[in-house]
């Protein structure tokens, strides 16, 4: 069948987007350009580098050749306007709350989310005057309730760490537009392939490229995506990007770099003065990772649902959390949101409690004990005494990750071996 639409399909974007064979050598895959710097044509190019007035290379903690095709990349794969790349998903959240909060602003996050975030909002953010109302999202209205005059961003995950619970990015979306505030998505559960916050209504995505996008383990990684789609200009709200900055020539960074003028603020300004970078070397393995996002992100929902479907029938779970599954409370927002499957990562309840969580925990053989998310390798973890061992038992039951609590990370490895690894265990 001869295609008619002129725009390439995700695999073909994935492999290709950003990268082009290397002009000098030929080389075809991406090199790792490890270099600190670059050398100038003469003055006036530097000159013009230095007050963005050229696009170009000057120093790696702000550009990098090789993590500039993983920025393009994830631009074009989330259908977003630009990226900017950095060191791990928490430093992609700080640079997005560095570029638009104030001292004394306030933010809307939900209470589903992973509990490394919930600690990062409510401990150190506060420590910037950054005041965060946490809302259970499945009620839409508990959005709008939480607003306020200072309100700068709603954050959300629509696919939530640890539960794999969905929430309905539109309707959020609805009410950040008519309040004019920007919508931040954390996409990492999902990755671009399973859904695109950008095609629902989000103004700004963030990723861990920790997880699923590099896919092996063997790398740190985030980044910010500028959706373009935020008109900071509007109001005064926003007035890193509405007013002059005087650090390079007063230019106003909506004006001057307009749909991406959010994505060059974080980068020229806050990742600058930050240094959150992210190596080439960490660049180039993700990079490979991405290659093969869309064949290992259907394994892993293919095998998910099988793992899913096993555990629900077993006499010893009470509760297995996978939207996929048709009982789930979340099935028809997976149906609505991720045509392809509603991800890998999922909770159990065990009808023993917390003793039997964790003599599971410890008797696993194929799955890793860890904590990480989104490997080819099945990974299992108890979050209440780990990832969301910070919050208090109240938080920890709202966020999903109560004492009865186990989560799955399920891997690529053969149905039957991950089945019989649980089962074992289990017993
Ligand atoms: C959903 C989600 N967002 C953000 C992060 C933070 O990412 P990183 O560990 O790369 O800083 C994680 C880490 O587990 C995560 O699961």
């Amino acid at each position: 069948m001869v295609k008619k639409n002129k725009t390439y399909g995700f695999a073909t974007r994935a492999i290709h987007s950003g990268a082009a064979p290397e002009p000098i050598t030929g080389a075809r895959n991406i090199p790792i350009y490890q270099t600190t710097s670059y050398v100038f044509k003469n003055t006036e190019h530097a000159e013009r580098l230095f007050k963005l007035e050229d696009f170009g290379f000057i120093y790696s903690r702000l550009t990098n050749p090789t993590v500039s095709v993983l920025e393009e990349r994830l631009a074009n794969l989330e259908n977003s306007r630009a990226a900017v790349a950095c060191s791990s998903g928490h430093a992609s959240q700080q640079l997005v709350f560095a570029s638009l909060l104030n001292n004394n602003d306030h933010f809307i996050a939900s209470n589903k989310l992973y509990g490394g975030s919930i600690n990062q909002f409510n401990k150190t953010f506060r420590k910037f005057g950054w005041d965060c109302s946490f809302v259970d999202p499945d009620n839409i209205l508990n959005f709008e309730n939480a607003i306020k005059n200072n309100t700068k961003l709603i954050f959300i995950e629509t696919l939530s760490n640890p539960d794999g619970s969905i929430v309905d990015i539109e309707a959020v979306a609805k009410v950040a537009i008519k309040y004019h505030i920007p919508l931040v998505v954390d996409n990492t559960l999902a990755t671009p392939f399973l859904h695109n916050p950008s095609d629902w209504g989000a103004n700004i995505i963030t990723h861990s490229l920790t997880k699923f996008i590099c896919g092996n383990g063997t790398s740190m990684g985030g980044i910010v995506v500028d959706c373009g789609n935020f008109n900071y200009l509007k109001d005064e709200k926003f007035p890193s990007l509405s007013d002059p900055d005087p650090s390079y020539n007063n230019i106003i960074f909506s004006e001057t770099f307009g749909d991406f003028g959010f994505a060059m603020k974080v980068k020229a300004d806050t990742l600058r003065d930050l240094g959150c970078t992210l190596s080439p070397q960490n660049a180039f393995y993700i990079l490979n990772g991405i290659e093969t996002l869309n064949l290992r992100m259907r394994k892993h929902t293919d095998n998910a649902l099988k793992v899913a479907i096993y555990l629900q029938q077993h006499p010893k779970v009470s509760y297995v959390s996978y939207a996929g599954l048709k009982n789930n409370n979340y099935y028809d927002l997976g149906k609505k949101y991720f045509p392809n499957g509603p991800g890998s990562i999922f909770t159990i309840r065990l009808k023993s409690g917390y003793k039997a969580c964790v003599s599971m925990v410890e008797n696993v053989k194929l799955f890793s004990h860890v904590a990480n998310v989104g490997d080819t390798r099945s990974l299992i973890i108890h979050p209440a005494s780990t990832t969301h061992s910070q919050l208090s038992d109240k938080e920890k039951v709202k966020a999903g990750a109560g004492p009865d609590v186990i989560r799955l990370s399920i891997g690529l490895e053969d149905i039957e071996d991950i089945i019989m690894d649980l089962e074992n265990s289990i017993k």
